[in-house]
């Protein structure tokens, strides 16, 4: 098979989001739109990934440099032609060109791989649509027998034309030799004194090669972005998307419209998503994990049956099984917890790893600890990692009673079994199975009169 070069059309302007930020750049689900239509073509396993840019054009490179595409520049905006134009180049005769725009974010690889097949005895391809309200598109041309011999711009339509509700998607698939042919032989003498690459399919047709017109799984897989408004109609539909799928893999989920998935999820059986979660990055949630409303997860890891309570925060995290976290908890990025560990309300945790069965309940906070097995952690301790300067480990061995309200000043190591009294600062390493008791002598003072204010300020 020819191998595939993409070419993908990102220099135009997005005038309409009236933003800042190239249009490109805006983000669907977490992703720019660039983003996402490089995922797509990704699956077709491509040789080469050309960006044509322009506006905005060193932003966009700076921005997604890690994408590993190859940058063409088009300095001055002609006409969709003259930006496929200046990819060509880079691509050999005996190459299949695939041709999208950035800005159209939801295309599926399937419908793009229809697309390149399609081209396989020579003929130009095209993704085409019927729609309802087809003004501003191209509209696709036929013959009498139903095969596609062109398409007329908008501005260059007939009333005849006009009616017709078929339209360009914009995404085409040729031979190389055939279009770098095709290319050099369109000029800009219309409405728009542009090079329009919708030229080339008369040309394909003129010639013998033909065209053929593909059609997309859903109406979204080929719906541009141009506005804000139209940017939320397809992160709604996206989501809606990934809600059926999730939901198809045995997922409950209490509003599917108040779900939102940032990411790639892999989810077991018989999870259960209550209102406003948000997944973000690379997630995965084992068999019966629960998640409470107003829950945030990014990059982490959920073992089989956990629950996850409302308005927990989790990122760059390993949650094991049997966990109970929150509500109102926060696992920061290095957290690892075993099997059957609670974390509570008001409890952060970074860099820390807790072993089975521990728990910290109440107002903690845990940052780059080792705690071991079963393990209390009472209610207002924390973990005095940072002595202004730099970090410490606090290590916290097997079966170990942290009382209420201590502090262990980093570096510490507190021995297995040992038992730290309520409110102490601990300073010293405390050896294995002892009790460890550390605060002021509570003293008495009888027949104390509490200040009372002297002279109330007049009014
Ligand atoms: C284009 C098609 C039209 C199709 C419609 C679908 C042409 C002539 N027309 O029209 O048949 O129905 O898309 O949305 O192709 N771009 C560049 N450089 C340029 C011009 C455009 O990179 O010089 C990029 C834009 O960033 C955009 C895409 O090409 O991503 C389409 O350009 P746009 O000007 O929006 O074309 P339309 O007039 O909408
Ligand atoms: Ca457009």
């Amino acid at each position: 098979m020819a191998p595939l070069h993409v070419v993908i059309l990102a220099a135009g302007q997005g005038k309409r989001m009236k933003s800042r930020l190239p249009k490109v750049l805006h983000r669907l689900a977490g992703r720019t739109l660039l983003e996402h239509v490089a995922a797509a073509v990704q699956k077709l396993d491509p040789a080469t990934i050309h960006v044509v840019y322009g506006h905005g054009g060193s932003q966009v490179r700076d921005a997604q440099s890690a994408l590993g595409v190859q940058w063409v520049e088009q300095r001055e905006q002609l006409g969709t032609g003259h930006a496929v134009e200046q990819a060509m180049p880079g691509i050999p005769d005996e190459a299949t060109v695939l041709v999208l725009y950035a800005d159209v974010p939801l295309i599926a690889a399937g419908t793009l791989r229809e697309t390149v097949t399609a081209t396989a005895d020579g003929s130009l391809a095209l993704i085409t649509t019927p729609v309802d309200d087809a003004s501003g598109y191209g509209r696709i041309l036929r013959d009498d027998d139903g095969c596609v011999i062109g398409i007329v711009e908008d501005k260059d339509a007939n009333d005849d034309q006009r009616s017709i509700r078929e339209i360009n998607t914009g995404i085409l698939a040729a031979g190389a030799a055939s279009l770098r042919g095709w290319l050099g032989r369109i000029d800009n003498n219309n409405a728009q004194g542009e090079r329009y690459l919708t030229d080339v399919i008369a040309l394909a047709v003129s010639d013998g090669d033909g065209a053929r017109s593909i059609s997309p799984g859903a109406l979204e897989e080929v719906l541009g972005v141009n506005d804000r408004s139209q940017l939320a109609k397809l992160e709604r539909y996206y989501q809606h998307q990934q809600a059926e799928r999730l939901m198809g893999e045995g997922v409950t989920i209490a509003d599917p419209s108040r779900l939102d998935i940032r990411g790639e999820v892999d989810v077991g059986q018989d999870v259960s998503l209550d209102v406003n979660v948000i997944l973000e990055g690379n997630v995965v949630i084992a068999e019966g994990v629960r998640i409470g409303p107003n829950c945030i997860i990014k990059d982490a890891e959920i073992g089989a049956g956990s629950e996850i309570h409302a308005n927990t925060v989790i990122e760059q995290a390993r949650v094991g099984s049997g966990c109970r976290i929150g509500p109102y908890a926060r696992l920061r990025p290095g957290t690892d917890l075993a099997e059957e560990v609670h974390i509570g309300n008001f409890v952060e945790v970074k860099n820390t790893r807790v072993g089975r069965g521990s728990k910290a309940n109440h107002l903690t906070y845990l940052g780059d600890s080792r705690i071991g097995k079963k393990v209390n952690v009472g209610a207002g301790t924390i973990t005095c990692n940072y002595d202004g300067a730099e970090k410490h480990t606090t290590i916290i061995e097997d079966d170990v009673f942290v009382g209420s309200g201590v502090e262990l000043v980093a570096p510490i190591t507190v021995r297995a079994g040992a038992t730290i009294g309520a409110g102490a600062t601990v300073t010293k390493d405390i050896p294995s199975g002892v009790l460890s008791v550390n605060r002021g002598r509570q003293t008495t003072v009888e027949n104390w009169a509490r200040p009372t204010k002297k002279n109330k300020a007049p009014k």
